[in-house]
């Protein structure tokens, strides 16, 4: 097939246009031959019909026909060797036979699936995510795949908004750093290699900060707020080389992201000289009717291409409408240019000119469905991924030869669930899934037993199986509970108003708690819960998200110990929903309350602690790491110096572990208001029983800068607290005084 492929384009470029000319030139020659409607073409992305993953809109056959006309430049959900190449198929029919990108979600994981995003994020392991990112690009490249819409770099704060499972949490310095590995993973060694897909960040911009975490709701914010907090991990993907960028659905202070003309045109493709493109989300240039800010497709279609958004996602207005603007005058045809050539142009580094039909290569999915290696390194990224929020009198981990365990719950003998959201290619998988029950039963030594009741379906709203849970509860020493939300309750137009166990689980963990069996409870979410309850009451908590494809072995790691968990929060956990946002790196106020019983005039609820209820950053150990003599190279700086900060770490408990160790500052005064904490640097170190290690950090004054209100980028002389420990409130603390 290469080999007639090769032929018709000779026919199509002429011979020696190939292997001598720069991609650029390439793509103007093939922009000159192209007629107005096969440029717009380029622009056009359509949804397969097997699935969607947003309101389908699908009309077959004209689909197949357009993409045999050349006017359709990419689809998404097609996926499989088999399926890419029929389509790719048809796009060669077309006059210029421009071969299709396939996009799609590959958000964590693919064939083999890892912990959901902010599982992953808690593992604060960057060669861990970066490393699930390749094996995911080497994955969804052998079905196909030439592009995941990933990484999802929005900052969130508040855990009603669903879509916090696909992010890295709260802070802005975790979720750039966790973007990064994922671009880097993703992309491999660069664009044109057969294991590297393109990544997109997503969603430009500020989709995580939507009203009162409902999903798809209106952003209103400072332009200040927006760049210091929201936009610095799209800007670092941008100077990373991420291929492309995805709007969000959200408006930002009245103008929907998808026509933002200041975030695509001024900042990501003026300041950030963005050469890649940008992808509308699903429907997002036609849903700017319903904003109130277009009047019809038409209008939507010339104001998204006007700001910059170069492809549309099922909105089906560029192609209906550009063609007609551009006649009509109101588009120039420069903008059309200037986004197919911003398309092209990743078509040919991906080597699609070459060959289109190089990632549908069967020999190779068929090495890629259910690789041991893989699902060997998502066991383990699994467990490290798990967070130890509670451990009273040291319950874990577990002895494999405890006589009688009970497993109770819903999620015990979940198969599909532990997937978490955004799996859409996996509907045939259940049987490769190891559930916790079994992960669990084979750790077990021969003659212990596994007991297991369901006791409660996750959206129950009465308590018809909790008696026979109690009973199974009685028979057991030690009894796991693993309750939550249910898998498909945290994701896309996920919000939850309560987040709470869904249905009648914390009933169910209070009446097994009768029992006065000892409990380890085990939470199964994709956000934050509220469980305050079981937080106060219950002695050993484990949080373990999903997991993914090896759920139940990594859990059972865990619990028995063969892995020591080190994962740390990413969000911050609140009390209660009405304590929602609350996050970490807040602003002091003018009557800041001095602790939980200050509520006299002070920015406090007369009738909820101001803290949370787990702090971001934390996260327990089977041992202890004790830390001591924090070293500062100087304690007055000045202009352009570094400043070094060193601190001793002892593992004073009886297992080897990892503590990730978390450097934060605060700028003590400004020309506008700073955090009372930002985390500047973390690492993650593995310290032996009985052994102390220093950890170091370095602080330059680029590290120091902030946005003011005329948004100039810059840091101020002053006093800084630099703080370092093991969680965002357990820290210590020295000031400087650092003069410009
Ligand atoms: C809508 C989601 O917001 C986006 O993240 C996703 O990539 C697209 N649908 C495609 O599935």
């Amino acid at each position: 097939m290469k080999r007639v492929y090769f032929l018709l384009a000779i026919t199509a470029f002429g011979m020696n246009a190939f292997g001598q000319k720069t991609i650029d030139q390439k793509v103007s020659e093939l922009l000159s031959k192209m007629t107005l409607e096969e440029k717009v073409g380029q622009l056009v992305q359509y949804s397969g019909f097997e699935y969607a993953t947003g309101p389908q809109n699908s009309n077959s056959a004209n689909v197949l026909n357009e993409i045999k006309q050349g006017k359709v430049g990419s689809m998404l959900n097609v996926a499989g060797a088999g399926e890419t190449r029929k389509f790719q198929e048809l796009a060669l029919q077309s006059r210029l036979r421009i071969p299709l990108l396939f996009g799609q979600d590959v958000i964590h994981g693919y064939r083999t699936t890892f912990p959901v995003n902010l599982g992953q994020a808690a593992s604060w392991d960057l060669g861990l995510i970066e490393k699930s990112e390749r094996i995911a690009a080497t994955e969804a490249s052998a079905y196909g795949i030439h592009w995941t819409f990933a990484p999802m770099v929005d900052v969130a704060r508040d855990p009603r908004w669903g879509r916090v499972m696909e992010g890295s949490g709260e802070d802005t310095y975790l979720g750039t750093q966790i973007g990064l590995a994922r671009i880097r993973g993703f992309q491999g060694k660069g664009l044109g290699n057969l294991d590297a897909i393109m990544a997109c960040a997503k969603h430009f911009a500020a989709y995580g900060a939507a009203v009162g975490g409902r999903d798809y709701n209106s952003v209103d914010m400072s332009l200040r707020q927006l760049n210091e907090t929201y936009l610095p991990p799209f800007k670092a993907a941008a100077e990373a080389g991420v291929a492309t960028f995805m709007n969000s659905f959200n408006d930002i202070n009245g103008i929907p992201a998808t026509a933002n003309k200041y975030i695509l045109r001024d900042l990501l493709k003026g300041k950030w000289n963005f050469k890649g493109f940008v992808v509308s989300d699903w429907g997002s240039i036609g849903e700017m009717v319903p904003h109130g800010y277009a009047k019809d497709n038409k209008e939507a279609a010339e104001k998204a291409i006007l700001a910059g958004s170069d492809m549309d996602m099922e909105s089906r207005a560029y192609m209906a409408e550009l063609p007609k603007l551009v006649q009509e005058g109101k588009v120039d045809p420069k903008f059309i240019d200037d986004a197919a050539r911003r398309i092209l142009v990743k078509k040919f580094e991906m080597g699609l000119f070459d060959d289109p039909y190089r990632f549908s290569n069967e020999k190779r999915q068929k090495e890629q469905t259910n690789n041991q290696e893989n699902r060997k390194f998502g066991r383990e990224f699994g467990s490290k991924s798990i967070v130890l929020l509670k451990n009273e009198k040291n319950i874990l981990p577990l002895s494999r030869s405890t006589k009688t365990i009970a497993l109770i719950g819903p999620f015990g003998k979940e198969t599909s669930a532990n997937h978490g959201f955004w799996s859409v290619a996996f509907k045939d998988d259940s049987q490769r899934i190891v559930t916790q029950f079994d992960g669990i039963k084979n750790q077990l030594d021969k003659n212990s037993t596994l007991l297991y009741a369901k006791g409660a379906n996750v959206d129950d709203q009465d308590g018809s199986m909790f008696a026979e849970a109690v009973e199974t509860a009685k028979k057991a020493d030690v009894v796991i509970m693993t309750l939550g939300e249910g898998h498909a309750m945290s994701g896309e137009a996920k919000s939850r108003s309560n987040i709470h166990f869904s249905g009648v689980q914390e009933e169910l963990l209070k009446e097994v708690a009768k029992t006065g069996k000892p409990i380890v409870l085990m939470i199964n979410a994709g956000r934050p819960l509220v469980f305050d309850w079981a937080a106060d009451n219950i002695p050993a908590i484990m949080y373990t998200w999903w997991l993914g494809t090896e759920a139940g072995n990594s859990i059972a790691d865990v619990l028995f110990g063969t892995v020591n968990p080190g994962g740390k929060l990413p969000m911050t956990f609140p009390r209660t929903e009405g304590q929602i946002p609350v996050y970490y790196n807040h602003y002091n106020t003018g009557r800041p309350a001095k602790n939980n019983t200050d509520r006299n005039y002070v920015s406090a609820y007369i009738d909820l602690d101001n803290d949370p209820k787990f702090p971001f950053g934390y996260g327990l150990s089977y041992t202890q790491f004790k830390y001591a003599d924090m070293n500062l190279s100087s304690l007055n700086l000045k202009g352009n110096q570094t400043l070094k900060i060193g601190i001793n770490i002892t593992n004073s408990g009886n297992y080897d572990g990892e503590e990730v160790v978390q450097l934060y500052i605060r700028d003590l005064f400004g020309k506008v208001v700073r955090p009372v904490k930002e985390l500047k640097g973390f690492q993650k170190v593995f310290i032996k029983k009985g052994e102390t290690k220093t950890v170091s950090f370095t602080l330059t004054p680029e590290d120091l800068k902030f946005y003011d209100d005329e948004l100039n980028f810059d840091w101020e002389g002053g006093e800084f607290d630099i703080m370092v420990g093991t969680n965002s409130q357990d820290v210590q603390t020295k000031r400087i005084n650092w003069l410009k």
